[in-house]
């Protein structure tokens, strides 16, 4: 499984130096957290900090959009430098035309569904998608209780990615702790987004993660 590091946890008086801390202890990915006030409820960071991140590593940037009418800001934010851009499903009522965009971009295309959307949302562009990304808490705020109930949508995506042969991840995001990540590897995802369980566990970042791989190492 790949472990995405979450900034929204980090600490930003010291950001390039725990990205740097991310990239030494094995993490594949960083994710970046984008909120407008709108969509959800908390305002984050936009491609300033993107491209900040961009300076400090050479891993993918996982860049999750949790804002209204995307569609203007894909640029903006290929520009800063992320690799993968991920929409809300919820927030695109023109989703085929917005993943065209990505896919114009050049970047891998992520779809995310809040708890409360079913699969069947992005059913018809599942071969459209380089990720899919089943909210495990509702999306706004780090640090929040991992929801079991999500599990079944996990399984249900990652079952029709392999009845279609498609190379499409899963990924999950919200909650993820070595006692949940067993869960959601079990239940077909791929990619684990992890931000309090890396940089607010009381242990070193390298520790956390090594503590997270391990925990799926054998589900
Ligand atoms: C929540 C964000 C998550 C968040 C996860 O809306 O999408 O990426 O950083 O944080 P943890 O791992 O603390 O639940
Ligand atoms: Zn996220």
């Amino acid at each position: 499984m790949k472990l995405a590091a979450s900034i929204l946890a980090a600490d930003f008086t010291r950001l390039g130096e725990q990205i740097a801390a991310c990239e030494a202890a094995g993490a594949d990915w960083i994710h970046i957290d984008v909120m407008d006030g709108r969509f959800v409820p908390n305002i984050t960071m936009g491609p300033l900090v993107v491209e900040a991140a961009r300076r400090s590593t050479r891993l993918p940037l996982d860049v999750h959009l949790m804002i209204v009418e995307p569609e203007h800001y894909l640029a903006d934010f290929a520009q800063a430098g992320a690799d993968g851009l991920t929409v809300q499903v919820e927030a695109c009522p023109n989703l085929h035309r917005t993943l065209q965009q990505i896919k114009e971009l050049g970047k891998r295309a992520g779809i995310a569904l809040n708890p409360a959307t079913p699969a069947v949302a992005v059913g018809e562009v599942l071969d459209m998608a380089d990720l899919l990304l089943p909210m495990t808490v509702n999306p706004g705020f780090g640090g929040q209780q991992f929801l079991p109930a999500v599990l079944h949508k996990v399984r249900q995506l990652s079952r029709w990615v392999a009845e279609r042969q498609l190379s499409v991840d899963i990924e999950v995001d919200g909650g993820i702790e070595p006692e949940t990540a067993p869960l959601t590897k079990a239940a077909g995802a791929t990619v684990m987004v992890v931000g309090s369980g890396v940089f607010r566990t009381g242990l070193s970042i390298a520790e956390s993660v090594a503590r997270l791989r391990q925990s799926v190492a054998d589900a």
